[in-house]
């Protein structure tokens, strides 16, 4: 038997849509793989119930096909699902990795992005690697195309999850089909702020670069008391805050001191807009352990 323990991820982080990633230190799922003739799936933990266990339908399945590595697999959830908190790709990041060294292929982590990448896609509907990159690799990672470069950057993070769910597939279809010249100018310098920030340690530059005009505020609308929720955080000592991944969770960026006062803040605000949430005290953190 294979054990892999694989980290939640935030992707996008406001300016980075579908190409910046980040580990996070916590929460994980865990995942046990051992030989079988044929692929059985049985999920248990948070939001198990909401998680199909046929493989033609989870998003580990694809990668047991992919890998030619057919196997019983038990998936324990400790990410819940439509959290925006990278749940799928958590589970397929870990199945990957277990399922390479239960079955001896010998592929290296970057090879395995794409494997499960793909059987990410069977959840969202289109392949997209920066949930599956950073789940894998660890750190900041930047994701385009099949090219991922890792950055090790210790930045500490709050992650607020709310009681509602969002599903991945409405997330998108919320995404503008075009950007202004004006947008762009301010996404890539947005950007480039957020990756000099990840660069430097510096939670000021990163939680900068997490300003998004373009994706983040259409997404919001999806999520009940973002702007209350958003206010708090700031008001407490974030740096920056932006919709994690494709919501609806918040992900804030702070230095550590702050970390407690901004986690309080946001569950509040969320009471307040009468959405129960937990907030995770989190920092970026390492890629999938093979046990
Ligand atoms: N980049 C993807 C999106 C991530 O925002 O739709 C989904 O977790």
């Amino acid at each position: 038997m294979v054990t892999v323990r694989a980290p939640a991820t935030s992707a996008n982080l406001g300016s980075g849509f579908d190409v910046f990633g980040a580990a996070l230190d916590r929460p994980a799922d865990i995942v046990r793989v051992e030989k079988a003739d044929r692929t059985t799936i049985d999920v248990t933990g948070y939001g198990a119930e909401f998680i199909p266990e046929d493989p033609d339908s989870n998003t580990v399945g694809a990668v047991a096909e992919a890998l030619d590595a057919p196997a019983h697999i038990r998936i324990d959830k400790g990410i819940r699902p439509s959290s925006g908190l990278g749940s799928s790709g958590a589970s397929a990041a870990a199945a990957a990795l277990a399922l390479n060294e239960l079955y001896d292929r010998g592929l290296s982590r970057r090879e395995l992005v794409p494997i499960a990448g793909k059987g990410e896609a069977t959840v969202s509907g289109e392949v997209h690697l920066d949930n599956v990159a950073p789940a894998l690799l660890g750190g900041f990672t930047v994701a385009t195309g099949r090219d991922v470069t890792v950055v090790d950057a210790d930045i500490p993070l709050v992650a607020c999850l709310p009681e509602i769910a969002v599903s991945t597939r409405d997330a998108r279809d919320v995404v503008p089909a075009g950007a202004t010249m004006e947008q762009l100018i301010y996404t890539v310098g947005r950007a480039a702020t957020l990756t000099t920030g990840m660069c430097r340690n510096d939670p000021r530059l990163v939680g900068k670069g997490m300003h998004d005009r373009l994706v983040t505020p259409a997404r919001a609308d999806l999520i009940a008391g973002y702007d209350q929720v958003r206010e708090a955080a700031l008001s407490a000592g974030a740096t920056g805050v932006t919709v994690s991944g494709a919501g609806p969770g918040i992900i804030a960026a702070c230095y550590p001191e702050n970390r407690q006062e901004i986690a309080s803040a946001m569950v509040e605000a969320f009471k307040d807009a009468g959405v129960d949430s937990r907030a995770y005290q989190t920092k970026i953190g390492r890629g999938a352990t093979l046990y």
